[in-house]
């Protein structure tokens, strides 16, 4: 069990179950990819540890660029704006995998979906390390998932609550109280 800020949560992927998934997700992507102009597209900040761990197991030549969602209230709107800032690689005629920690309702995927879309990869799929199905309501399920987990809320591996947790090795469960 951790405590982190005012939550307490229960242990629900170990670290070597993790490690393990990730391995087997980087070697379907070498066989896959092999032969083609690959790219990932990380997106910060949850991705980091997925990224890394996953890029330790990838074979064949690859690049790696990391993008935030930044959101910002237009200045003629009422709701509010969402960019992909850091896509600094050319990603026209690139096979492209996007890496995201979790794919939950599936809005944030739509966008950095649609984003890259615009810059005509020669393929573009989705690795997420975690994705709620039960929640999922968006137009990009992920095409290499590590876990499909339960409508639950979790943190560690890179995933935060209140930005605090993503440094833990394993994920855990929120305890509902
Ligand atoms: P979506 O747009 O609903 O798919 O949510 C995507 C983002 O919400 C993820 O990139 C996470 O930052 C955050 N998120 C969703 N579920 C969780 C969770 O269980 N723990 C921590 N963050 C989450």
């Amino acid at each position: 069990m951790v405590k982190i800020h005012d939550k307490t949560f229960d242990i629900f992927l170990t670290a070597q179950e993790i490690q393990n998934k990730v391995k087997l997700i980087a070697a379907e992507i070498n066989s896959k990819y092999v032969g083609t102009d690959l790219i990932f597209i990380a997106v910060l900040n949850g991705s980091f540890m997925f990224a890394s761990d996953l890029m330790k197991g990838i074979s064949i030549p690859c690049a790696i660029s990391f993008v935030k969602v930044s959101s910002y209230k237009g200045s003629n709107s009422t709701g509010r704006v969402d960019e992909l800032i850091g896509l600094n690689t050319d990603i026209e005629g690139k096979h492209v995998i996007i890496l995201e920690d979790i794919v939950d309702t599936g809005i944030t995927m739509n966008k950095i979906y649609s984003y890259l879309t615009a810059f005509s990869p020669a393929s573009l799929k989705i690795g997420s390390l975690l994705f709620k199905p039960d929640a999922f309501s968006g137009k990009h399920a992920p095409d290499f998932v590590g876990f499909s987990i339960p409508n639950d809320f979790v943190v560690g591996y890179g995933l935060d609550y209140n930005e605090h947790g993503r440094n833990l090795e394993a994920i855990y469960k929120l305890i509902e109280e």
